[in-house]
């Protein structure tokens, strides 16, 4: 695992945007996995800004979204396909039809999820799935305990994070959807790389856990150790409990000054 720690959220924002202009430079057909919650909206602040100023081109990009509730439409204001919309689809250039986004109905689930999984190898797989993490470690929708190995599918969401998301359905616990559609551990993992996003000291416990603790159900996102390239980007606040601080700063340094060299 790469861990990258910067000083603020911003900066953060800053590196994790960059991860992706660099591979779209690369690669104009790049298939993204997105994330939704508070802490990709800086990414998503910086690619628009981007995509505005110098004409970052998101035209032959594919997106697959982790998640979304059961049970509320789409154009519900706190949909995971109202965030997009707002934070990233209707400021950039991606096809409406390359963007793909779980349902929000148990209405015909299996169908849809096994759709989603065949949806996503056709595109050839997700080169870079940008991921947020729950106070309890887990990634997507995947409540502790989730397989390791499970695929596109409806959870059920725990206590800790219907209360996470009270906030955003007028506070209270009752209006926030108790289902969600999620990609699984398992589908994540098949990304080609995996880009974990966390900030603040509320998150500082679940990346120990994620990045140096045992791989576990219990911390879905612990499988990512398992990953051959997960770059984890956080702010100093969110790796205050992290025990290898220096050794990451210290080889995240040395990169950038051989990268400095090389150009
Ligand atoms: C929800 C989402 C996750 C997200 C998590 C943390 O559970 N399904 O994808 O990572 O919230 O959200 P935030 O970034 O707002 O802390």
């Amino acid at each position: 695992m790469e861990v990258i720690i910067q000083p603020t959220y911003t900066q953060l924002a800053e590196v994790a945007a960059e991860i992706i202009r660099d591979a779209l430079l690369k690669k104009p057909n790049l298939a993204l996995g997105l994330a939704t919650g508070s802490t990709p909206i800086g990414l998503y602040k910086a690619l628009v800004r981007m995509h505005e100023t110098d004409g970052l081109d998101f035209s032959d990009v594919t997106t697959f979204n982790l998640d979304e509730y059961v049970g509320i439409p789409p154009n519900h204001p706190y949909s995971y396909h109202t965030f997009m919309a707002t934070h990233f689809f209707n400021a950039v250039n991606i096809p409406a039809e390359n963007c793909h986004i779980p349902q929000s109905t148990v209405v015909g689930h299996e169908e849809f999820c096994e759709k989603y999984e065949a949806a996503i190898v056709n595109t050839g797989g997700i080169d870079i799935q940008v991921l947020g993490i729950g106070k309890d470690g887990h990634i997507g929708f995947n409540e502790p305990s989730s397989s390791l190995g499970s695929r596109t599918r409806i959870k059920t969401l725990t206590q800790s994070t219907l209360e996470a998301n009270a906030p955003h359905f007028g506070g209270t616990i009752d209006a926030v959807p108790k289902m969600a559609i999620t990609m699984g551990v398992g589908t994540i993992m098949e990304a080609k790389q995996c880009l974990l996003l966390a900030s603040g000291t509320s998150k500082a416990e679940a990346i120990a856990n994620a990045v140096e603790g045992p791989i576990t159900a219990e911390v879905p996102a612990s499988v990512l150790q398992m990953h051959p390239r997960t770059v984890v980007v956080i702010d100093e606040a969110a790796a205050t409990q992290l025990k290898r601080v220096d050794y990451y700063k210290h080889v995240y340094a040395n990169k950038q000054k051989l990268l400095s060299q090389l150009s």
